[in-house]
Order: structure tokens, then C-alpha cells, then sequence
């Protein structure tokens, strides 16, 4: 019996610490968060130099000088020494220019979807926690807005990484029913997706955000089918593709963040998806558990498609991120996964770079970053590898569209 109390007590006291511990935690980041991330301070993007606009629209440096000094397209604000930058707006002001000035190349300018080029949805996916899904949808999300596409940014893990990413805080800024959960739902308090769908400070970005609500559809979805709540062609595993379909004339691009598992909303993604990108630190463990991902995915697709469901990915790519190209077992994983996939890994890699790591911190992506706050040498390396991973995606999405 005392021993019985003992133990009793021992566990009162471990949970009265653990929660005490989680109070304190809780509490120092929120306060961090403030300090970091003040609630009043709204996200802004940075205006660019002359030198990305050149890379980002394709034209020479020179060439848009010329412009600046002509009169034509929009003007730059000129800085110390001369420096003209360019803001996101006027990006797109150029864009057009550009496509009216040069005709021939319009479509290179404005690169938007076409009638006939099918809608673009693209799942980021793998159960495994860290292997850089949130960072590898965020920095393509940022790449094809910057390259002019429209994109639309789904956040559908609980985490809400993705949407803090874009200065919303899960917890304080995201209300019942505006997450993606408000338009899947199944009750009357179904929400039409163009609700749940807000703009970011991200040019030519929309997000839909996540937060912990997105959980409800885990365990409302059994209870729906019992209940027989969905008839016909309503089965749980469609209602992603259906939120999408209604705004499918707004965007060219739609990235979806997975949460780390395999459940309904996963599945729902998986089902809208056109294709799919799995995410992959070249690490042993991580490696093992992708094996299993893709076991249980495989198993799964194949209840989706029993169901009647379509899986017609146009492209399925093993992304390798976080990737340490100097540390010879990583290597071997790189060069085995590319033995056994081939053509499905893509050539380029993440590369692990703490500029990446650092930016994130304060929640931005390179692409945002102004250039003097991380050492150049770093940041374009790190750049250099995450554009050329972005620009096999946006070669794969263009091939879709036969250009
Ligand atoms: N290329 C990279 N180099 C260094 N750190 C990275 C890189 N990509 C992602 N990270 C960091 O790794 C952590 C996990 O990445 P995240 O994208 O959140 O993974 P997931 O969404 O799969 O859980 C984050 O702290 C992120 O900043
Ligand atoms: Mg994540």
C-alpha cells in the first residue's frame, strides 16, 4: 500500500513538473515571439535591386537601366550611390511592360496559366517531421510568385509552420473556420473556400492558413461516414480537390504543405494533387522512414483509387534537402536513392545552409532576406541551391503546359 502511494505521488509530482515546465516554456516564447515577431509589426516585403529584377524577369541589368533612363516601365527608387530598387508591385508593373514592349516573348514575362493548361497542384509531402516540407513549399511558393505566377499556399498541417512563415500566428490570428477545416467541413457551418482564403504580404501569394482546427477533420471525418452524412460522389477524400476546383480560375499554381502523417487531410491532398514532391534529408533514419511513407502511401493510394479516386500525378520527384554535400554517408544516401529512383530525384539538392537555418529563425526565406544581414558567400551559395531545386519544379510545371 505505501509503496502504491509512493509511486502515486512520484507521478503526481512528475506531472505537476512537467506541466510547471510547460508553463515556463510557453510563457518565454511567447515572450520571445513578441520580441521577435511583435503582433502589431505586419509582414512587408522588401523592395529588390536592379541586379535580381534582371535575373528574376530575364533581362540584363543594363537593359533595364536603360529603361529607367528612357522614361519607360515604372521607375525605380534610386538609393545610396545610385542603387535602383525595384518593389514587388512594380515587378509586376515591368512584367507588363515588358510583354506589351516585347510581344514575342510575352509569355516569358507573363508567364500566367493559359486556357487549356491544367491548374497545378502540387503536395509536399513525408511523414517525417524536419525533413524540410514547410521550407521547401515556402521557398517554391516565393520562387514561382516571384517568376510571376499566382500561386495559392494551402497550410494543412495543425503545426501551422507554413503560416507563421507568412507572419500569421496560428494561435492569435487565425479564427474558427478560417482555416482550410472552414471549407471542408461537414456540418452547416461550411464555409465556400474563397472565405478561408486570405492574401499575404508576399506578392502574387494567397494563403489558406492552418492552425490546430485542421485536427477536426480527423476525427469528424469516421464520424461523417458512419453517420452517412456523404452521399454520391462526396467522399471525404474529395473535398480538398472540390475547395480547390472553386477558385481554380484565381491561380496557376497551388502548393500544399502535408502534416507528418498519413490521414484524411493527407489523403485529400494527395487526391487533389497533380503532383507530388517527397522531401527527403539524406540521413539513415530518415531515409528508413521514408521507406515507410511510401509503403503506406502506396497502400493508400490504392484504397483511393478502389474508391474511384484519380491519382494521374504528371510528376512524382524526391527532393534531397538539408543536404550536406561534404559529408561522405549523406553522399552515399544521395547517390544510393538516385540508383534506385533515377530520373525521380532531382539533380539539384537543398543544400543544409545556416543562412537557410538562421532565416527561419526570424521567420523569413532567403528569397526576403535582405542581402547585407547574412554573409554573402553563404547566402548565395545557399540561394544558388534552392533556385536551381525551384527551377526543376518550374521545368517540370512548364512541360505540363507543353512550353
Ligand atoms: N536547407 C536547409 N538548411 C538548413 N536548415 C534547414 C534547411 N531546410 C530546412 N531547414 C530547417 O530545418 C528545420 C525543419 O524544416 P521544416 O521545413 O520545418 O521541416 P518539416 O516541415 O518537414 O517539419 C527548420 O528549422 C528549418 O529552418
Ligand atoms: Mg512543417
Amino acid at each position: 500500500m505505501a509503496a502504491q502511494a509512493s509511486a502515486q505521488q512520484k507521478t503526481g509530482e512528475t506531472l505537476a513538473r512537467i506541466s510547471r515546465q510547460a508553463q515556463v516554456l510557453s510563457a518565454q516564447l511567447t515572450v520571445l515571439n513578441e520580441q521577435l515577431f511583435p503582433p502589431t509589426a505586419k509582414k512587408r516585403l522588401r523592395s529588390f535591386s536592379s541586379g535580381e529584377v534582371a535575373r528574376i524577369v530575364g533581362v540584363s541589368d543594363g537593359y533595364l537601366r536603360q529603361l529607367s533612363l528612357d522614361g519607360l516601365g515604372p521607375m525605380p527608387a534610386t538609393g545610396h550611390g545610385g542603387r535602383r530598387s525595384y518593389s514587388a508591385d512594380q515587378v509586376m508593373a515591368l512584367r507588363h511592360y515588358l510583354a506589351e514592349a516585347r510581344p514575342r516573348e510575352a509569355l516569358d514575362f507573363l508567364p500566367f496559366r493559359r486556357p487549356g493548361d491544367k491548374l497545378q497542384v502540387i503536395a509536399v509531402a513525408n511523414f517525417k517531421g524536419g525533413s524540410a516540407k514547410t521550407t521547401t513549399a515556402l521557398y517554391l511558393a516565393q520562387f514561382l510568385a516571384l517568376k510571376g505566377h499566382r500561386v495559392l499556399a494551402i497550410d494543412l498541417d495543425p503545426q501551422a509552420s507554413l503560416s507563421a512563415m507568412f507572419g500569421y500566428q496560428p494561435e492569435l490570428e487565425i479564427g474558427e473556420g478560417e482555416t482550410l477545416y472552414g471549407a471542408l467541413r461537414y456540418d452547416r457551418e461550411r464555409r465556400p473556400m474563397s472565405a478561408v482564403i486570405r492574401p499575404t504580404y508576399f506578392h502574387g501569394i494567397s494563403l489558406v492558413p492552418g492552425n490546430l482546427e485542421l485536427m477536426e477533420f480527423e476525427h469528424n471525418t469516421p464520424q461523417a461516414m458512419i453517420e452517412g452524412k456523404l452521399r454520391g460522389g462526396d467522399i471525404f477524400f474529395r473535398r480538398v480537390d472540390a475547395c480547390i476546383r472553386q477558385v481554380e480560375d484565381e491561380f496557376d499554381v497551388v502548393v500544399i504543405d502535408c502534416p507528418p502523417q498519413l490521414g484524411y487531410l493527407t489523403m485529400g491532398a494527395l487526391n487533389a494533387a497533380t503532383s507530388l514532391l517527397v522531401t527527403i534529408h539524406p540521413q539513415m533514419v530518415d531515409v528508413a522512414s521514408m521507406s515507410q511513407f511510401l509503403l503506406m502511401t502506396s497502400d493508400l493510394m490504392s484504397v483511393i483509387e478502389d474508391a474511384g479516386g484519380a491519382l494521374n500525378y504528371d510528376f512524382i520527384r524526391y527532393v534531397v534537402t538539408r543536404h550536406d554535400p561534404n559529408d561522405v554517408p549523406e553522399t552515399q544516401i544521395v547517390a544510393l536513392l538516385r540508383n534506385l529512383f533515377g530520373e525521380d530525384v532531382l539533380r539539384a539538392t537543398a543544400w543544409k545552409s545556416t543562412a537557410i537555418a538562421n532565416a527561419g529563425l526570424t521567420k523569413q526565406s532567403l528569397y526576403e532576406l535582405e542581402k547585407g544581414l547574412v554573409g554573402r558567400g553563404a547566402y548565395d551559395r545557399a540561394l544558388e541551391s534552392v533556385d536551381a531545386v525551384n527551377s526543376e519544379i518550374l521545368q517540370l510545371i512548364r512541360k505540363v503546359w507543353g512550353r
